[in-house]
Parts: C-alpha cells; structure tokens; sequence
C-alpha cells in the first residue's frame, strides 16, 4: 500500500482521536520545548500536572532564563532525571539571547542546543515549525517494524531506530509533520502498545502486514540485555 493512503489514514484518525494535552491547546515554540523535554522518559500522565505548573512558574524563556539553577531542579523534583531540568535552563538563556526571527527552524540547527538530541530536534522543528523531520522513536519503531512484518533481530531500539530513519522518513506527511509525527506517539501509546497490540482499533491496520500475518506482538524484535 502506498503512503499517501497511510498518512491520510493515520492523520484523519489523529484528527478525531487525538487527545487533549495541555502542549496541543495554542502551542507555541516553549511550550512544545517544555513538553517534550519532560516527556522525553517520563509518561503523559505524570507530565500533565508538572507541565501546568511549570508554566505558571516560568511562562516563557524569558521568565526561566532568569530562574536559579536551584528553583528549577526544585520545579523538576519528582521527574527525575535532572540533567533535563539544567539543560531546559541552558537552552532557556541560550534561546532567550536569540532575537526571536533569528531562531533557527531546522532540525539540524536545533542539534546544537543543549539536551536536544536527534529526537528532540525533530519533535520540536516539526511541530513548532512545520519543519519536515520525522520522529523515530522506540514508538515508530514498533509500529513500523510491525507494518512491515520485519522479524529481524535488533540489539536495542536506538540500533533498529538508525535502520529505519530512511523509511520513517519517506512515511513522513509533508503538509502536517508536527501532527504526523504526534499521531505516530498517539498511536504507539493508545493502540499499537508494546504488548497486545489492539490491532481491531487501528486506523492503519489495511497497511500492516504483522496484523496481516498475525504477528504483529511479537514485534519488533529486541535482545533483552
Ligand atoms: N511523547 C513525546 N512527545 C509527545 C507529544 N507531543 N504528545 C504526546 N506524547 C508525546
């Protein structure tokens, strides 16, 4: 099946099912920061009430490049991995230091700010920015591993994450990227879940060859270390 037929199954179903979390409601550049920094280990439901306190504390980057080091770890306590929490202040006074036309828009930039990795790069760029990078992660990983019915054996995420940058990619919705690339995380967390998947839901099913086959559980294919 081809994947203009997937993109508009996968963005009609985000359409109707997406959920309401507070980074979607007039998102702007820090809230999709602030979002996916704390979402990067920690599940939605813990997110949710940290996010809405953080942005009463800090507003925006302005606000928090003025924050002590110690009131923000203060803010993140609970969240765990702290690094996160002294990296959103870097970037905060790195950001904040940039005339606002002058932010760069591209994943590639983005690289170069503190704690932003592959992943953030491309989450923030495309939702903020309608820049065309797609998200792989360990989500896009199990949801494409099962469409293409792909038994082979990965040492761990990251490593199946670099095979299938390039299909990720190509899959990639290049009108919505922001919302592409979050229907892919609504559909890894509410439907294709790690362990039985709920095939009979998913909007994408007609394109998955392990619903087709019946093995789409068993997938992807991780050594457990
Ligand atoms: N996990 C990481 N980023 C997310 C987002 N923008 N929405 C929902 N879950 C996420």
């Amino acid at each position: 099946k081809n994947a203009a037929a997937f993109q508009s199954a996968l963005i009609n179903w985000y359409d109707e099912n997406a959920r309401d979390l507070p980074w979607r409601v007039q998102p702007s550049l820090y809230k999709t920061v602030v979002s996916e920094f704390m979402l990067q280990q920690t599940q939605v439901k813990t997110v949710l009430p940290y996010f809405a306190k953080w942005l009463k504390s800090y507003p925006d980057f302005a606000n928090l490049a003025q924050a002590s080091e110690e009131q923000v770890l203060k803010s993140w306590e609970g969240l765990g991995y702290y690094s996160r929490a002294r990296n959103l202040l870097k970037l905060a006074k790195e950001i904040s230091a940039i005339p606002a036309d002058e932010i760069p828009q591209d994943a590639k930039s983005w690289l170069k700010f503190p704690g932003i990795g592959p992943y953030a790069a491309a989450a923030v760029c495309s939702i903020a920015f309608s820049d065309q990078s797609a998200v792989v992660d360990g989500n896009v990983v199990r949801i494409l591993s099962r469409m293409t019915a792909d038994e082979s054996s990965y040492t761990n995420s990251t490593e199946a994450a670099k095979v299938y940058r390039p299909l990720v990619q190509e899959l990639l919705n290049r009108e919505r990227p922001g919302d592409h690339n979050q229907a892919m995380m609504e559909l890894g967390a509410t439907v294709c879940h790690k362990n039985s998947p709920n095939c009979l839901l998913c909007p994408v099913r007609e394109h998955c060859l392990g619903f087709e086959k019946g093995i789409a559980e068993s997938l992807p294919k991780l050594a457990k270390i």
